[in-house]
């Protein structure tokens, strides 16, 4: 089985702009792929890789310009300190699940196969969705489901979990999708389970809020000229990532200098964002949400 296929590898990787002397980080490791690309454009620069995920760690490569942390990415600046690096030149994050978590029966990420509900990246978390099910009340629920899937019936799913589990309590992927079936959209069931888990998998990570915890202390690290690489997969994140990068806040709350300009600690090297073309997403159609932002350090 295939670990991964990385995402815009060239036009991200390039975004880099790599000195082969500078210090680099993959806050998303996976499969490695963007982490290989990197090393190979590196002569005495280093590469620090993140992943929380202990599965990624059977991909590291015996290079010692590589140093790989199983580590969550929101604890960036604490590790790189450790670890003597003061500054850095670039990042990268490549945002969202690997193939292998995604293909992988046991770590019920999918709807596509049952498996105990557990979504977990780490598995050394406590809290999996089968566990947020079972205890969030009934406003929680609809709320996750609304702010994590975008979901506009959240609070009739809530309803629906709520009663579920008044007989059994949910623990696998047939279990959710049995408690919420009755409002599946005739024909777009698969859009709807794909929020649905898209929620759970957001809550049960703390996708955003670790996102936004991980942005600033990459921008405080970065040198002058560094760059922010970023590819997201959901509206939500690439909400966050242009805000960012626009206006330094993750609301987009605009600042203007004496002449109009919006001020930002970013130059924007991407205006739109970058997605795959027509030939990546025939080698490769699980690209086709991706999104690639990169910002410069002024
Ligand atoms: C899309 S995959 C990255 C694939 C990689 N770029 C490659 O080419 O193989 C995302 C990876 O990021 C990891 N990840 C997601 N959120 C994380 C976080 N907050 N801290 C550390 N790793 C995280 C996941 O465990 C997953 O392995």
């Amino acid at each position: 089985m295939i670990y991964h296929i990385p995402a815009l590898l060239i036009e991200s990787i390039e975004g880099l702009n790599i000195k082969p002397d500078g210090n680099y980080v993959d806050v998303t490791f996976g499969g490695g792929g963007h982490s290989m690309e990197i090393l190979r454009r590196l002569r005495k620069g280093r590469l620090i890789a993140f992943d929380q995920d202990d599965d990624s760690a059977a991909n590291v490569p015996a290079d010692k310009k590589l140093l790989f942390l199983n580590q969550n990415f929101r604890f960036l600046k604490n590790n790189l300190h450790f670890n003597g690096i003061k500054s850095i030149d670039g990042l990268i994050a490549d945002l969202g699940v690997s193939f292998h978590q995604f293909d992988e029966p046991s770590r019920g990420f999918t709807f596509r196969q049952d498996a105990p509900l557990d979504m977990r990246m780490n598995r050394s978390g406590k809290v999996t969705a089968s566990y947020l099910l079972n205890t969030l009340d009934e406003k929680s629920l609809a709320d996750l489901f609304f702010n994590y899937g975008e979901l506009i019936n959240s609070r009739r799913i809530a309803s629906e979990i709520v009663s579920f589990r008044t007989s059994k309590p949910l623990s696998t992927v047939k279990d959710i999708m049995d408690a919420v079936a009755r409002l599946a959209p005739y024909r777009q069931e698969h859009k709807f389970y794909a929020k649905l888990f898209q929620g759970l998998r957001i809550a049960v990570n703390h996708e955003i809020d670790f996102l936004k915890e991980m942005l600033e202390q990459a921008l405080e690290l970065l040198n002058p000229g560094g760059r922010l690489v970023v590819i997201t997969y959901h509206s939500l994140e690439d909400r966050v990532v242009k805000n960012f990068i626009r206006t330094g806040n993750f609301e987009g709350e605009e600042k203007k200098d004496f002449y109009g300009n919006i001020e930002t600690p970013f130059r924007i090297i991407t205006k739109k964002g970058i997605t795959p073309g027509e030939d990546e997403l025939a080698a490769n159609k699980r690209a086709r949400s991706a999104r690639l932002r990169i910002g410069e350090k002024i």
